[in-house]
């Protein structure tokens, strides 16, 4: 007789992360990891779990998230857990909490994502170290964020930086991806990256070549120059000989609406000479740091949290001027610190890119705040239910897919991401005829509907609704 399970999910139905059709089979768990798969009856088990007539997949990998405190902030993850995740790609845009010292300046979008001076860290080690001796429920695989570096080295960020401040952010590359990092990633698009050139972020990024990171990046332009943002993009993966992510893929700026046409023509012809990967969220609105330029504000802004006016959240820039009598720049100012969110894509390109073979789905979701955009909260159950299920824009296999082994593949996460006897049980359990998202802008905090349990090194985070208060998650290094 062979040892019992801890846990054998019986009787569901396997998308096991490969795009292959679906399977009928049991699943069976041990010491964290998925110890077989296939007709399991009659097989001894501490627990078991029932899943007739639903589906048992991989627990989703996010690609795309700004929780890197949340994570000790908030270990449980509700927002996350409740849609199947199981691991966040943290540190995206630019922007980690680490490295910081308690003295550093950080302007907007830093100050939305780093925190006050006691959740600083001073050292990437010392970010991992925290993740480890509080684990929340998931995992999370982290980034290094150029613009942090920037923010702690580069004296004046209206310029490149030095070759003495290059030389410095390097060493700190080094040193966050000698502590398991999984990659760098920029954020040109924000003013305290913005004047950093090519070159700078090339020979910053030295240490990923050779060393098995990838390089992210919220391009400097999804607007008119969004083809000179990729070819600077592949410049950099090229001269680096590094995977490259472009983060969720868009086209704004209704002059640019139906470009994805040209964008994803020139992704697909980058990817016959290097890697590229991308990722996406399934709404038309973004998300961000309010702006206090004016071509960043047209169109309509909605207030998604403010500091110092935390009653504006959930209200339109618009009226809130108007209520003040003050100008919308003026508005934005008072505002400060906020973040907002801005109507900007149009939905043609959203269906093409997440369309798109290559595309991985990451929510971008900023967990901070009483009206969060809804992807927080919505984006998994919202590519399930509403685009694979009601919309066909693809099958339920290529839904499972993007957001599972394409990512861990193109993130580098070994036995993640596929239900396959050896891997870790990261899995979720849910109803494929009723899942969905019920978040929306006006009410974004709303857990999704038919994921029904989540486990995550396969123990259960996620159960009947709410979370179980199990704290499994593990850090996700690149050599771990
Ligand atoms: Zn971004
Ligand atoms: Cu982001």
């Amino acid at each position: 007789m062979s040892e019992p399970f801890d846990l054998l999910i019986e009787g569901g139905t396997v998308i096991d992360g490969t795009r292959a059709p679906r399977f009928d089979a049991d699943v069976g768990v041990r010491d964290g990891r998925i110890a077989a798969v296939g007709d399991l009856r009659g097989r001894a088990a501490q627990r078991r779990l029932a899943a007739h007539g639903r589906i048992v997949a991989p627990g989703f990998i996010d690609a795309h998230t700004h929780d890197d405190l949340a994570l000790l902030a908030r270990p449980d993850m509700e927002f996350k857990a409740s849609q199947g995740v199981t691991t966040v790609v943290t540190g995206n845009c630019g922007i980690s909490p680490a490295p910081l010292e308690a003295d550093t300046p950080t302007p907007a979008p830093l100050s939305l994502a780093v925190g006050g001076p006691r959740q600083r860290f001073g050292s990437f080690a010392a970010y991992l170290q925290a993740l480890r001796d509080a684990p929340a429920a998931l995992n999370a695989a982290p980034l290094l964020g150029h613009t942090t570096l920037r923010a702690r080295c580069v004296a004046d960020l209206q310029r490149s930086a030095t070759e003495a401040e290059i030389a410095a952010m390097r060493t700190h590359v080094q040193q966050a991806l000698d502590a398991g990092a999984i990659g760098v990633s920029t954020g040109t698009y924000y003013p305290p990256a913005a004047a950093a050139s090519t070159e700078e972020i090339i020979e910053v990024c030295r240490p990923l070549s050779g060393s098995g990171g990838v390089y992210v990046t919220h391009m400097r332009d999804e607007q008119d120059a969004v083809l000179q943002s990729l070819d600077e993009t592949f410049r950099i993966g090229r001269e680096l000989g590094v995977p490259v992510v472009v983060s969720h893929h868009k086209v704004t700026g209704q002059a640019n609406w139906g470009r994805s046409t040209e964008t994803l023509a020139r992704i697909g012809q980058a990817m016959q000479c290097q890697c590229v990967a991308l990722d996406c969220y399934p709404y038309t609105a973004g998300s961000t740091m309010l702006h206090n330029d004016p071509v960043r504000l047209l169109g309509r802004v909605l207030i998604a949290h403010s500091e110092p006016h935390p009653q504006m959240a959930g209200r339109d820039l618009d009226d809130i001027a108007r209520e003040w009598g003050v100008a919308k720049l003026e508005a934005v100012r008072r505002l400060q610190p906020a973040s907002a969110i801005y109507f900007m894509m149009d939905e043609a390109d959203v269906q093409r890119i997440l369309a798109f073979e290559h595309t991985m789905v990451g929510s971008d979701g900023i967990p901070q705040g009483e009206r969060p955009h809804p992807r927080l909260w919505g984006t998994f159950p919202r590519v399930l239910g509403h685009y694979s299920r009601k919309l066909g824009l693809f099958p339920l296999e290529t839904a499972v897919w993007k957001m599972t082994g394409l990512t861990a593949r193109n993130f580098g996460l070994a036995d993640r991401g596929r239900v396959a006897e050896g891997a870790a049980a990261d899995l979720v359990v849910f109803d494929a005829e009723r899942v969905i998202d019920t978040a929306t802008y006006e009410e974004p905090k709303r857990a999704a509907d038919g994921i029904e349990t989540v486990l995550v090194n396969g123990v259960p985070v996620w159960a009947r609704g709410q979370a179980t208060g199990a704290r499994p998650g593990q850090v996700l290094t690149r050599r771990g």
